[in-house]
């Protein structure tokens, strides 16, 4: 293992995309760590003996550069002397903090745009006279900062990207990180690589043991728990918590009676081979009393996220355990709201789901930096079970999600038998593969229909099936209309209760996946 890693910090002001610039960087070979928006150069200087700083990159972010609380630079952040490459919210900053003027534009650019390339140099060398770039902003830098020049401009955006004359000082209004940006990664390897000069000295590998490391000297040899919902996040978090802690860790499967057809049994199957403490809570009775009546979507979400943790507090308080371990991954964080500056989109269970009052010393969650595919790749570094490594994500809150409205064992039922047709159908087909996700949701819609000569009034149940890299955007998937029309004719025919099947033929954003 490399004692020091060239490393690119991130300077996170709240953007959604921020954790995509870290993930792009480590694709490349360099290692990178988000740091907080306002990060001082002698916080720099301390990184710096850990890791061998060679850059910063400002990330996006919601805000605007006048709004009294937007998020700000340290003022002295260009004393580290350090290349730097500003993004969008960024790019924006570094302009006004080097003198030049940030100013509303009269035409806000939002998705895809064309960019032209006026200086391809430094991070845009190689690149042609137009690209295609993705644009999210609503102001605008207009002149170039004393002792900088425009390297490229957009019909409403004369300086779309700026350079210092003598430093290795970037901004673009765009954002390379997302793909929708062509080329987007060439941006970023020019800077990673020839700007700061990195050497791809990092691999994925290395992550494992800096995991069990730091779970060790998190827990102390002390007991811990860790919940484990047999999805591919708690899976990978227990591997790696098991070498950390061996026998002092217990592993707890948390049964809701939320799970899919099935699912419980297999859970229960592949984790009881394994050299672990596994105990199985069966909690069904009592989540289903607590979700009685609960139809908002953030309150069933708080209710769920509570009661898991006090099934673990039970758990922990006969085997004398002190923390809690979970699989939370990267984006349950960021669409928690978590970090200052950004929104809430949901309460994902295990993030801002949580009760206040915890008996646990600390929550730890090793794979909290971590994208799905990240975290696919080191299931398959450990040499997890192929069931688990392409498991399809299931939501921690399971089909409580997946059902709007009231939660009966009614419902449940249905839910779970429409479910099931979905996955048959469409586990039948090569392209399956390719999905994200496909699921099921009963809908609180009634619609009539005509069942066997008889009026009918039951359920609308929604089939949604998505493409997506990582969950922060997702795109829904073209099945071929037989396919569609076998689930449709399955769920109609094999659930009474249900009367109509629509396709849910929504992008996230502006949806989301999930419909809860
Ligand atoms: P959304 O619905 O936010 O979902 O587009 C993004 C991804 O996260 C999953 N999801 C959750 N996972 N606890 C989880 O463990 C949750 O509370 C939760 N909510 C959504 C969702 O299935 C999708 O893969």
């Amino acid at each position: 293992m490399q004692a020091k890693y060239d490393t690119i910090l991130v300077l996170d002001f709240g953007g959604q995309y921020c954790h995509l610039i870290g993930r792009r960087i480590r694709e490349n070979g360099v290692y990178s760590e988000i740091v907080p928006n306002d990060i001082s150069p002698e916080e720099i200087a301390v990184l710096n003996e850990k890791f061998n700083v060679k850059g910063l990159i400002f990330s996006g972010g919601p805000s605007s550069v006048y709004e009294p609380n937007a998020p700000k630079l340290h003022p002295r952040i260009l004393e580290v002397n350090l290349p730097i490459l500003g993004l969008c919210y960024g790019h924006q900053l570094l302009a006004q903090l080097t003198g030049s003027k940030v100013e509303p534009a009269a035409c806000k650019e939002y998705g895809i745009a064309q960019v032209a390339i006026d200086k391809p140099v430094g991070v845009l060398e190689g690149l042609s006279e137009k690209e295609q770039v993705w644009m999210s902003h609503g102001d605008t830098v207009f002149t170039p900062p004393p002792g900088f020049e425009a390297l490229a401009h957009t019909e409403n955006c004369p300086v779309a990207a700026f350079r210092h004359k003598t430093k290795p000082i970037y901004g673009l209004q765009w954002h390379p990180e997302v793909i929708h940006t062509e080329n987007g990664m060439r941006m970023l390897q020019n800077f990673i690589f020839q700007v700061c000069k990195c050497q791809a000295n990092w691999q994925m590998e290395d992550l494992i043991p800096k995991m069990v490391k730091e779970l060790q000297a998190e827990t102390g040899g002390s007991r811990t728990i860790i919940g484990l919902s047999g999805g591919i996040d708690s899976s990978v978090a227990t591997a790696i918590a098991a070498k950390a802690l061996g026998d002092k860790l217990t592993a707890v499967f948390v049964d809701h009676g939320l799970m899919r057809e099935g699912e419980p049994e297999q859970i229960r199957e592949t984790f009881q081979k394994y050299p672990i403490n596994f105990i199985v809570a069966n909690a069904q009775e009592r989540f289903l009393q607590k979700l009685k009546g609960v139809t908002e979507p953030e309150a069933k979400r708080k209710v769920i996220g509570e009661e898991f943790i006090r099934v673990f507090e039970e758990i922990a308080n006969k085997s004398g355990a002190e923390y809690l371990i979970q699989g939370t991954i990267y984006p349950d964080r960021i669409e928690s709201g978590f970090r200052k500056g950004s929104d809430k989109i949901k309460s994902h269970h295990n993030v801002a789901g949580l009760p206040e009052k915890i008996k646990f010393k600390k929550i730890l969650e090793p794979l909290r930096d971590l994208y799905k595919d990240e975290v696919r790749k080191v299931a398959r570094m450990l040499d997890l079970p192929k069931e688990i490594v392409n498991r399809q994500p299931f939501p921690g809150p399971g089909l409580a999600v997946r059902i709007i409205g009231d939660l009966t064992e009614e419902k449940v039922k249905i839910a779970k038998r429409a479910d099931k047709i979905v996955r048959e159908e469409i586990e039948k087909n090569d392209f399956a593969e390719n999905l994200w996700q496909y699921f099921a949701v009963l809908t609180d819609t009634k619609a009539t229909g005509v069942k066997g000569d008889a009026r009918a009034y039951g359920y609308v149940v929604a089939v949604r099936a998505m493409e997506s890299r990582e969950a922060m955007t997702a795109t829904f998937a073209k099945i071929p209309y037989p396919v569609l029309e076998k689930i449709s004719t399955r769920i109609t025919n094999e659930i009474p209760q249900v009367t109509r099947v629509v396709y849910d033929v929504t992008h996230k954003p502006p949806a989301t996946i999930e419909w809860e």
